[in-house]
């Protein structure tokens, strides 16, 4: 009786205190940088301001990235390092990839995240990270796509904004690329070509919401152009945006090589520091720059200032390195798995999943028996020891001692069989685990290197993916499984979406996995024998076909960007995709109850009651988007504005508290800038983006707000 009459835990959606807890650019006194960045300037000639600049050599020093410093100046240097997965210098906890975190759904753990990548980076003293890439996937073809979260803006921005926290708490951050960097083949020469409204309201609100709300003390900037002009000597982009909207007063630094197109219209523009080496910026053309009259002395002096602001505001030279046994610790290890079960989006299950240790499992494809990270390109991490989803099953009894050992120590419960195996046998398994998907060779970062079939200690191709369908040899295998197993199950690795269409419905489970990181095969088994119950959701949509999505031609040097893509495009078309954005089943069910809206100063308090009605642990992701009725401009059909993950034990209840500001409902007009417009606002709630039974409208009536 009691019992009953507990109000229900509560929860916010996103909680701004927690989220930011320690991120060091949050409290800095910026009036006591000021003085002492002038202090030090007063003290430099043209040379060491110069040498603030630039980064010192093509290649790393000990896995890391120098720029500027001046040890009889006491002046540390910059010490950079990659990035989005982890840190990228000798061994390190390879996480899975954004992508996967994205698909979490889940900010709090995406800020331990940045946490953990932060110190390790911190650990090996570096102390910038190059990271997060918050790039939307504006097509899921984009070669880079595991290294982003996400087609969503707004979802891009709380993932983006939690990392940033986290990992500020030990490093500076430097959230990439700046902006619109949305393919790979082309990406050193293409321009997008993009109007403002799009701009501001699809393409940048990620990177405003890192360096406002994150406070992220630099910024990388993109190979590609924006509207003709290289980003890196972008004024617009560089200065009035960043610097004079959005307050920005960390340092631009350029995209590695070619990020830097010019000498004196980069400095002019913005561009603070040259990576990974003066090449645009050297001695030579930044004193002809300077005798041309392209170039003053004060503008050299205003981006030293910039390059220094952070070193002071960080305290760089008194940091103490951490320990470097936090490398790869067992808190971090630990962690790497949590997210990896969290990630895991199972997309169909037809009663098979989850396992049961009575049945024989014969696990299959080549991919079930290799680390499968992700791409070789700047992005990579090496980490000491990786599970394999074949290892992770075979290990699952015995690593998490529970009473399914004994049955385990009997390996033949678990039989592998290669791609190119004879398959006859499998119809005598009680199941068929077939791993296929896609590795470094069909994805990622292009790095066009000689040795393209990398061993793993070295970065190789990638690029973007012409298509989306699976290498024709693993559809083949997954039809000759279906022809023959009793049960199959698909665990599909990758960084995108994948086209399953011309198989899914020869298959009884469905489950997307990414690229799962160093833990990622302990993580398979415990989602697959239900220790833990799968919670992850789609951040883009899985079209059944190309055909589906805006065209995509991964030559082109001059892509229109506009406000519509992923899930908006969809819903414009009216095209229903395989899987939508935001979908993501799990073992037990979860019922929405109730949705309670309140308005308070300038933002609305939308609550809604979280049930889990099923018999399992587990975990909803409630997702608020917005529609716009009445609106005398074109809007989407909807956008998410808000989410939150809730777990919950059987019978539980939980209530959910989305915050969503008047900010968050604007339309962006060239002229009149952010527009809140007197319409009608459905606030639609539900578990999946296609699915939104919660309804709320309220009506703006150009000053007040009443509810419909
Ligand atoms: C990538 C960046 C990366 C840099 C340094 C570039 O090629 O685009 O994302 O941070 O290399 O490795």
């Amino acid at each position: 009786m009691l019992d009953a009459m507990k109000a229900n835990r509560s929860e916010k959606a996103f909680d701004r205190e927690k989220i930011h807890a320690g991120n060091i650019g949050r409290s800095v006194d910026h009036a006591a940088v000021k003085v002492e960045v002038e202090r030090l300037l007063v003290n430099m000639n043209l040379q060491q301001k110069i040498h603030e600049i630039r980064g010192w050599q093509a290649a790393p020093i000990d896995g890391l990235y120098y720029a500027g410093g001046d040890e009889a100046l006491n002046i540390p240097a910059y010490r950079m390092v990659d990035g989005p997965r982890g840190a990228r210098t000798g061994m390190a906890t390879a996480f899975p990839v954004a992508i996967a975190r994205g698909a979490t759904f889940d900010v709090e753990l995406e800020r331990r995240v940045g946490l953990a990548a932060g110190l390790e980076v911190a650990a090996k003293n570096g102390n910038v990270i190059l990271a997060p890439t918050i790039n939307l996937l504006r097509h899921p073809g984009w070669g880079r796509a595991q290294e982003t979260y996400s087609e969503d803006t707004f979802h891009m921005g709380a993932m983006g904004v939690s990392f940033v926290s986290g990992a500020q708490n030990h490093v500076l951050t430097s959230p990439k690329h700046f902006a619109l960097n949305n393919i790979e083949m082309t990406r050193f020469e293409m321009s997008a070509n993009i109007d403002e409204r799009s701009l501001h309201e699809v393409y940048l609100p990620h990177f405003k919401r890192c360096v406002v709300e994150g406070a992220a003390a630099s910024v990388m900037s993109a190979y590609n152009k924006i509207n003709g002009v290289y980003c890196g000597e972008h004024p617009v982009l560089l200065n009035d945006i960043l610097r004079d909207d959005w307050g920005f007063k960390g340092f631009v630094e350029s995209d590695w090589f070619l990020g830097t197109r010019s000498t004196a219209d980069a400095i002019n523009a913005g561009m603070d520091i040259e990576m990974p080496v003066g090449y645009r910026f050297d001695d030579d053309k930044i004193t002809q720059a300077l005798a041309a009259g392209e170039l003053t002395e004060k503008t050299i002096t205003r981006n030293a200032g910039r390059a220094l602001y952070q070193k002071v505001a960080f305290d760089l030279a008194n940091r103490q390195k951490p320990d470097p046994s936090v490398v790869e610790c067992s808190e971090h290890i630990e962690l790497a798995r949590e997210v990896a079960e969290k990630s895991f989006v199972l997309l169909k299950n037809e009663a098979v999943l989850p396992l049961s240790v009575s049945q024989t499992i014969a696990v299959i494809g080549d991919l079930a028996d290799v680390p499968n990270l992700g791409d070789r390109g700047s992005s990579m991490v090496t980490s000491s020891q990786v599970t394999t989803p074949l290892e992770g099953l075979r290990a699952f009894g015995n690593e998490f001692g529970n009473e399914f050992e004994n049955e385990f120590e009997n390996k033949e419960a678990i039989h592998y069989f290669a791609s190119d195996a004879d398959l006859d046998g499998i119809g005598e398994f009680d199941v068929a685990v077939v791993v296929v998907g896609l590795t470094y060779k069909e994805e990622g970062e292009f790095i066009p290197s000689q040795q393209q079939e990398s061993d793993g200690s070295d970065l190789a191709r990638g690029g973007d993916r012409a298509h989306l369908r699976l290498p024709e040899s693993q559809e083949k295998l997954i039809h000759k499984v279906a022809s023959k197993a009793k049960k199959i199950v698909v665990l599909l690795e990758g960084g995108s979406a994948i086209e399953v269409s011309s198989w899914v419905n020869k298959i009884d489970a469905l489950m997307m996995v990414w690229y799962p990181g160093r833990e990622g095969g302990h993580a398979i088994a415990r989602v697959l024998f239900g220790t833990v119950s799968p919670s992850g959701k789609l951040p883009v949509s899985f079209p059944r076909s190309l055909s589906q999505l805006m065209d995509w031609d991964i030559t082109a040097l001059d892509i229109t960007h506009d406000l519509f893509h992923g899930y908006r495009y969809l819903d414009k078309k009216a095209e229903q995709p395989e899987f939508s954005f935001g979908f993501g089943l799990s073992y037990t069910e979860f019922t929405l109850q109730g949705l309670q809206v309140e308005r308070a100063e300038d933002r609305f308090f939308l609550s809604v009651s979280v049930k889990n009605t099923g018999d399992k642990v587990g975990a909803a992701v409630p997702q608020l988007y917005v529609s716009y009725r009445n609106s005398s401009v074109e809007r989407p059909v909807k956008e998410l504005k808000g989410f939150g993950r809730v777990e919950l034990g059987p019978g539980e209840t939980v209530d959910l508290e989305i915050e969503l500001s008047d900010e968050e409902l604007c339309y962006y007009d060239p002229d009149r800038r952010w527009v809140l417009e007197a319409c009608t606002y459905d606030f639609r709630v539900g578990q999946v983006s296609d699915n939104l039974p919660f309804e709320s409208a309220w009506r703006f009536d150009g000053e007040d707000w009443l509810p419909e």
